[in-house]
């Protein structure tokens, strides 16, 4: 079973600055709904119980955003207005959920599961990155079945243009299992356009299992300085732990860069 989700928050969103200068990234409003939002309804509809924010000091403003109950108190008390009263509601149940634990540095993805160690209860749990929103299905509870079925970690996965291998982390086929998923034999973060095993990018949804905290605890820096779940994973892989790609069917909206940002809002819109 796979009840708890991470989701690191503690990044600086320098992609998507002046927006986040003061602001989280994940607070911004995607069609009029903050980000955060998208990726907590995709767990609760996938049988997640309990969802860890990785959050840092300077990000204060996500645990304040589920606990400001004075303003809204106030806000019905005056006006009885069904809109906030419902999103209230929503507030308080997206926060029986949530736990905080905090990344003061931003060192990496990898540094920031590590951060959930003493928190993790089950042999897998999910992560998702809140860049990487996945529409017109919930990508999550689809690998949750094939993690289950396989029992096996599970990897988002889809096809990316050649050249835009350098942005993305990138896997590679082993052995088909059927039209959708396969086995994993490499996975690289960000390579060159030479380096690339394949043009199979990762994004942001993970299914991970416990033993990746043994590998991080002594994972060093990769690419940029930091420490890289891929990096991880990878030296998992060379020690033949199973993982599984998951080409989603959904559409990916990349909320990290800026005219990525822009469009997703337009495209929930459209939908
Ligand atoms: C991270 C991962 C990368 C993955 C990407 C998906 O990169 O390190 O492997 O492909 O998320 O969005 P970032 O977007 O933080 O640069």
């Amino acid at each position: 079973m796979i009840r708890q989700a991470i989701i690191p928050l503690a990044g600086l969103g320098t992609r998507l600055l002046p927006l986040t200068s003061v602001f989280p990234k994940e607070l911004l409003p995607i069609n009029g709904k903050p980000g955060i939002e998208y990726i907590l309804d995709e767990c609760l509809d996938s049988g997640i119980k309990e969802i860890i924010f990785i959050i840092s000091k300077k990000k204060e403003m996500i645990r304040k955003y589920f606990y400001n109950d004075k303003l809204f108190k106030d806000v019905i008390k005056k006006k009885n207005d069904k809109r906030i009263i419902h999103e209230y509601k929503k507030i308080l149940r997206y926060r029986k959920f949530v736990k905080f634990v905090y990344q003061n540095e931003p060192k990496g993805t990898g540094d920031a599961v590590l951060k959930t160690k003493n928190y993790i209860k089950d042999k897998y749990f999910l992560m998702l990155l809140p860049d990487d929103l996945i529409t017109n299905i919930n990508c999550s509870k689809e690998m949750i079945k094939i993690s289950k079925n396989k029992n096996s970690s599970v990897i988002a996965s889809m096809k990316v243009k050649k050249k835009d291998v350098t942005r993305w982390g990138i896997l590679s086929k082993k052995k088909k299992i059927n039209k959708n998923n396969f086995f994993i034999n490499n996975i690289i973060e960000k390579p060159s356009v030479n380096e690339a095993p394949s043009n199979y990018a990762v994004i942001g949804r993970y299914i991970l299992s416990k033993d990746i905290f043994k590998i991080l605890k002594y994972q060093k820096k990769g690419k940029g300085g930091e420490i890289h779940i891929t990096d991880a994973i990878k030296n998992l892989i060379n020690k033949d732990k199973k993982f599984i790609a998951h080409v989603f069917k959904g559409k990916y909206l990349d909320c990290g860069s800026m005219s990525g940002f822009i469009k997703s809002g337009i495209e929930i819109f459209k939908s």
